[in-house]
């Protein structure tokens, strides 16, 4: 019997196509619905491979329902969505997706910091709904860009690739990380300082117990009643209750968003009554040629693993 891949949603056959002649690869057949919890428990049954989208939680619960489980490859550069303790404690190899997907993020960021601050989205709509009437000297004026300061949390490798990008608007950019970098373009700020003196905040930390709610009430109020936030990492860096009364009490200018605590964001949610909100549906990575990379990284991985050689991109 072939070893099981199981690949807990619709892909591209290409993307998996050299796995089959050595493998028995299963797949979630749905693009848009996420595989339900108890299929997923069912299939790690008899599974050698799991290849998981960032929506699959990989918790005990999953890792002990597969008792063959020997590699898990996400289809992100984060990897929050994986219970990585319970992974090593049984030797399963976890991967992810870095580098291929750096320049691409860093294209959505600064796109994303572009529209919030001078209200693409707003904009737009003001032309199709018949609302623009006339051009007006302070109508859909927005924050300036060029020249402005931008502050970096978490200056890894797509926060280099918003660096670089920020150089061509000649932006003032500094950046707080876990660990100091020697970099030319940017300079250290503590989080406090940072926050106090940018324009543009970009968050691109992973999440971590240590990030969890690192964007709360306090260093909101730190920020100038002109900046603008920007989430592009993962949902709970920022939270979203201060966020919201931030935004509402033009405590800060804007924010734009790609990631939200609870994807997909609802309909319902407060946040979405906000004017001065640009939400994206988590489109970081969402290049076509991007994400056949990252699913080219998840295969070799698993092919690799399965077949008993060193395994590139592993987390743990
Ligand atoms: C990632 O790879 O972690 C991104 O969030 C996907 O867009």
């Amino acid at each position: 019997m072939k070893p099981i891949i199981y690949i807990t949603r619709k892909l591209p056959q290409e993307a998996y196509a050299d796995l089959q002649s050595s493998y028995e690869v299963r797949v979630w057949p749905k693009t848009e619905i996420p595989v339900p919890r108890d299929i997923l428990l069912e299939e790690v049954k008899e599974a050698d491979a799991l290849w998981t989208m960032l929506s699959d939680k990989i918790d005990q619960e999953v890792i002990d329902a597969a008792p063959n489980l020997k590699i898990v490859s996400n289809l992100a550069v984060g990897y929050n969505n994986i219970d990585l303790d319970a992974a090593r404690k049984r030797g399963i190899v976890v991967t992810n997706t870095p580098d291929v997907l750096t320049e691409t993020t860093a294209d959505l960021a600064f796109a994303l910091l572009l529209a919030t601050a001078r209200r693409l989205m707003e904009a737009e709509k003001t032309v199709r709904s018949g609302k623009w009437k006339a051009w007006t000297p302070m109508g859909m004026t927005g924050q300036d860009v060029y020249g402005a300061t931008l502050g970096i949390i978490g200056m890894g490798r797509i926060g280099e690739g918003v660096c670089r990008r920020a150089q061509g608007f000649n932006m003032d950019v500094m950046y707080h990380n876990r660990t100091r970098r020697s970099l030319e373009d940017a300079r250290y700020a503590e989080l406090d300082e940072l926050l106090k003196q940018s324009d543009f905040v970009v968050v691109l930390t992973p999440l971590t117990d240590e990030t969890r709610g690192m964007i709360g009430e306090r260093e909101l109020s730190l920020m100038k009643d002109t900046a603008c936030l920007i989430n592009v990492a993962r949902g709970g860096i920022v939270d979203e209750d201060a966020l919201y009364e931030a935004l509402q009490s033009n405590k800060i200018w804007a924010a734009g968003l790609d990631v939200f605590e609870e994807e997909p964001l609802p309909t319902n949610h407060k946040l979405l009554s906000l004017p001065n909100l640009t939400v994206l549906p988590h489109i970081g990575s969402a290049g076509i040629q991007t994400r056949l990379a990252m699913m080219k990284l998840n295969a070799e991985a698993i092919g690799a693993c399965l077949s008993g050689k060193s395994v590139k991109n592993r987390v743990c």
